[in-house]
């Protein structure tokens, strides 16, 4: 099922990058020549080679990643069956469970290093190992900007958990037990029974969550093998898929196949148009504005949003729909649904396989109906994710229409505001809270420089109080993301964020805000008088970013609607390292 491909021509041996290192007949070329040496490498074991290396992002602490011990194994070896050189090179993991405040801080760090590793290293090609949720955007960015070939290699979904006779989806399901708990209706011990199955294996969430989403995401683009998206990290198809994608790696190198000789306006297009199919992640919508950053495409939300008049969500997985990612893979995966939306992709658009999108579904077929829906038959016709504009939101905010109670996405209710995380963790369950079901929680300081990070702090809570009525999914609205595999009617990355003067910012309790979904419209029913004055006495907030990387950070990520890059690192730099060394 997953072999590759064509080769389309191989490269005089001294043209290979690494020759630029190892060739020469000078002094610095015997240092690096010896040392290898040191090592117990020959020069047989490399020379004439292309030299593969495997970016791996595996750690003791990222959970997601378990696998990678023995995929990296895996690879190698099929880097040395297609005659290759592997180098295992282990960069920045970015586990999303066990980090603070967030990873998304951390994103820009590892697209920062896998650039710098890429170009300071004798690489002709590289296998970028990663899955949850940052590594993938991270790594794409930096293999775009240093562009030297590079193939994606997706950790895989964990397996469908079981508790009791329910099949559990990690992330939603624990957030919907959650509820259940705070409602007094989950005793102790069944509460300790779901944490005890929720994470079943090695894998990413499975669910369709960002790191499912940006694994199709990554495939739409053409930077995996076909149908590298969707398979289960445990099963024995993806130390198959490892091993076939070091072989591939190895003919990129010869080919030297770029990743920004592949990627077009087309291709970020397509990637959009998928995104919406499988209604994916919020959290795609930055990185595919940053990804496309680095090469030069401008894509806009605009971009985003005239796709998602167009696309119907097709794919039935929790948390929009039903079912988890193991059975999208059994059902067809990826190339089963894109068959099914030939007409709103283009399939022109190029694969590391060599191939074009086109002919890599070709024979793609859709096993399970219920799973990958028809297009006579859709989870939901057009506009499962949206954006909206308004007084509230001028460079606009998303709303995951799909994951949300249609009544509410026409609504109209007074703001609670709270002002930072801090203050809503504190106020939220007190049961003289001022709320009801109508309200609309409001909470600022949690967008990209505010929070600090990005953090997924927008699937707001819902005050226990009304849990404890029944009540489900409230209006929620943030400058903060939310994680993929969360739901409700939450309005997240409200641009630009209250930090920096956003309006947002001047929200106050009893303000009456408008939700209307079908205008694409957020509004704040305040004069504009009002506005105007407390803007005057607004004071912004220091910030306590004075150190290191975090002052890097503050004072060079973009906001939402940008793609949250840094601003000096759009567009691509040379992949040549400097001669004179
Ligand atoms: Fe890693 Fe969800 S925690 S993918």
């Amino acid at each position: 099922m997953i072999e590759s491909n064509k080769v389309v021509g191989k490269r005089d041996p001294s043209k290979l990058r690494s020759n630029r290192w190892f060739g020469p007949d000078d002094l610095r070329s015997f240092g690096h020549r010896s040392r290898l040496k040191g090592m117990g490498i020959d020069d047989a074991d490399y020379q004439g080679k292309p030299i593969v290396a495997l970016l791996n992002t595996w750690s003791d602490l990222n959970t997601c990643h378990s696998h990678f011990k023995q995929r990296v194994d895996e690879v190698k070896r099929g880097v040395l069956q297609a005659g290759g050189f592997p180098v295992e090179v282990p960069v920045m993991s970015l586990g999303e469970m066990l980090m603070k405040p967030t990873t998304m801080l951390y994103r820009n760090l590892l697209a920062m290093e896998t650039e710098e590793v890429l170009r300071c290293h004798p690489i002709d090609s590289a296998v970028l190992m990663g899955g949850c949720d940052k590594t993938v955007p991270a790594l794409i960015m930096g293999a775009i900007s240093a562009d030297i070939p590079s193939v994606f290699f997706p950790a895989g979904p964990m397996l469908k958990a079981r508790w009791k006779d329910q099949t559990l989806g990690s992330g939603t399901d624990a957030w919907k037990f959650w509820a259940e708990r705070c409602a007094g209706n989950l005793c102790d011990n069944d509460w300790k029974g779901v944490e005890n199955c929720i994470a079943r294996s090695a894998g990413t969430c499975m669910t369709m969550g960002t790191a499912s989403t940006m694994a199709c995401i990554a495939e739409a683009l053409g930077l995996t093998l076909p149908n590298a998206a969707c398979v289960p990290a445990v099963v024995a198809e993806h130390s198959r898929l490892a091993v076939a994608t070091g072989r591939r790696a190895v003919e990129l190198a010869w080919e030297n196949v770029t990743p920004r000789s592949l990627l077009t306006r087309a291709s970020f297009e397509n990637a959009m148009a998928t995104q919406l199919s499988i209604s994916g992640s919020t959290n795609a919508i930055v990185h595919m504005i940053a990804m496309a950053g680095r090469a030069d495409i401008k894509l806009t939300l605009d971009d985003y949003d005239a796709m998602s008049k167009k696309v119907p969500v097709l794919a039935d997985i929790r948390p929009s729909g039903k079912y988890l990612m193991e059975d999208f893979y059994d059902a067809g995966g990826l190339p089963g649904l894109l068959s099914r939306m030939r007409d709103l992709l283009q399939l022109e658009t190029k694969t590391v396989n060599g191939l074009t999108l086109g002919e890599q579904i070709q024979a793609a077929e859709v096993i399970d109906d219920s799973v990958i829906r028809t297009r006579e038959n859709p989870l939901w016709p057009t506009g499962g994710t949206c954006v909206l504009r308004g007084n509230l939101a001028p460079h606009g905010c998303v709303i995951k229409t799909v994951a949300a109670e249609p009544r509410l996405q026409k609504h109209v209710g007074p703001a609670l505001v709270f002002d930072n995380y801090a203050d809503l963790k504190k106020s939220i369950n007190d049961p003289d809270l001022a709320v009801t079901a109508d309200t609309v929680i409001v909470l600022r300081s949690a967008g990209p420089i505010g929070a600090p990070g990005f953090p997924e702090w927008g699937m707001l809570p819902i005050p226990e109080k009304l849990l404890k009525q029944g009540v489900r999914d409230m209006v929620r609205i943030s400058d903060a993301r939310m994680s993929g595999t969360s739901y409700g009617t939450c309005v997240l990355h409200i641009s630009p964020e209250s930090h920096v003067g956003g309006p947002l910012a001047f929200v106050q309790n009893g303000d009456l805000i408008e939700l209307d979904v079908s205008k694409r419209s957020l509004m704040l029913l305040v004069d504009e008088a009002t506005m105007i004055k407390r803007r005057g006495n607004w004071l912004p907030p220091t910030t306590t970013w004075t150190r290191g990387y975090h002052r890097i950070f503050a004072g060079h990520v973009t906001q939402a609607h940008e793609g949250c890059d840094f601003d000096f690192l759009h567009g691509h730099s040379s992949n040549r390292e400097p001669d004179i060394f």
